[in-house]
């Protein structure tokens, strides 16, 4: 069955690894993640963002997480992405989500920690985990928006008033990393990563990892982050091989003949980043 988010966050917290988060819209991105898993021998996440939840509908999402949870070798959690409602937040742990994150870094800092708080009280008396932001990462992620000029940096302080005050078991920062397809190399910002691991002492989430350097994603993990996001590369993964299909055999129309080789492209990026970030062998 599916584990709790905290299980995961607080086993790579205490490992200094990385759990991967990747998002999911349909069965074969989710056959392609527990795969990779079962074969790197790694815990994951599963997770849908409301734009994945809408496109496939909350009882097709939860129920092909579940059944892959209970069919798989390896500890799985189903985790809500960028949840911005309480009721989306409430809808997804009626399903059997395992954990959530409520993004409420669009609104004014003591209106992010009120719903936070909200979403606490109903989540954890479920065994549910659930993750903030604080800090605007830029980009965009389905139904999720933030122009760079609108993008700001979370502060390590105030990180700190905002764990003592929510007891959040995830804190999503941002550190310099943005959703999508970047334009360069995203320079992220170490010093602040770890004045904010100091001052926080939580599992911390890097949103908008698809296209971050190796280098980057080492030292990121070895400065406190806990769980990374990956969404934009699995995207691509899938629409390439695709595409090379169409490209060779134009004539050919069967369904399974054009995911089933998109499914194992999907397959070889997560393994790479379950190698990557420390999460293979942790099972
Ligand atoms: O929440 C999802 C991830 O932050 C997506 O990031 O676009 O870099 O894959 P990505
Ligand atoms: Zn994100």
């Amino acid at each position: 069955m599916l584990v709790s988010g905290k299980e995961l966050f607080q086993a790579a917290k205490q490992g200094g690894y990385a759990v991967g988060a990747f998002n999911v819209n349909n069965m074969e991105i989710i056959q392609a993640i527990i795969e990779a898993a079962e074969e790197e021998k790694s815990p994951v996440f599963l997770q849908a963002s409301q734009g994945g939840i809408k496109y496939a509908g909350i009882e097709y999402i939860a129920g092909l997480a579940k059944t892959a949870a209970e069919k798989a070798t390896v500890p799985v959690a189903l985790n809500l992405d960028h949840g911005t409602s309480f009721t989306q937040v409430v809808q997804c742990i009626r399903h059997g989500f395992s954990a959530v994150m409520i993004d409420g870094s669009q609104h004014p800092y003591e209106d992010n920690i009120a719903i936070t708080q909200k979403v606490i009280e109903v989540a954890h008396p479920c065994g549910v985990s659930v993750e903030a932001e604080l800090g605007k990462i830029g980009g965009v992620e389905d139904d999720i928006k933030v122009e760079s000029a609108d993008a700001t940096f979370t502060d390590p302080k105030e990180a700190a008033e905002f764990v003592e005050r929510t007891k959040v078991d995830a804190l999503a920062i941002a550190i310099g990393t943005a959703h999508g397809v970047y334009k360069g190399e995203p320079k992220l910002d170490f010093d602040r990563l770890a004045e904010i691991t100091a001052a926080t002492d939580v599992p911390l989430v890097l949103h908008g990892a698809s296209g971050v350097g190796d280098e980057s994603i080492r030292k990121a993990v070895s400065l406190g982050i806990c769980k990374i996001n990956i969404d934009t590369e699995l995207r691509q993964a899938f629409t390439k091989a695709v595409q090379e299909v169409v490209h060779t055999s134009p004539k050919e129309f069967d369904p399974r003949k054009l995911l089933g080789p998109a499914r194992e492209a999907m397959k070889e990026v997560v393994r790479y980043k379950m190698r990557l970030f420390g999460s293979a062998g942790r099972a």
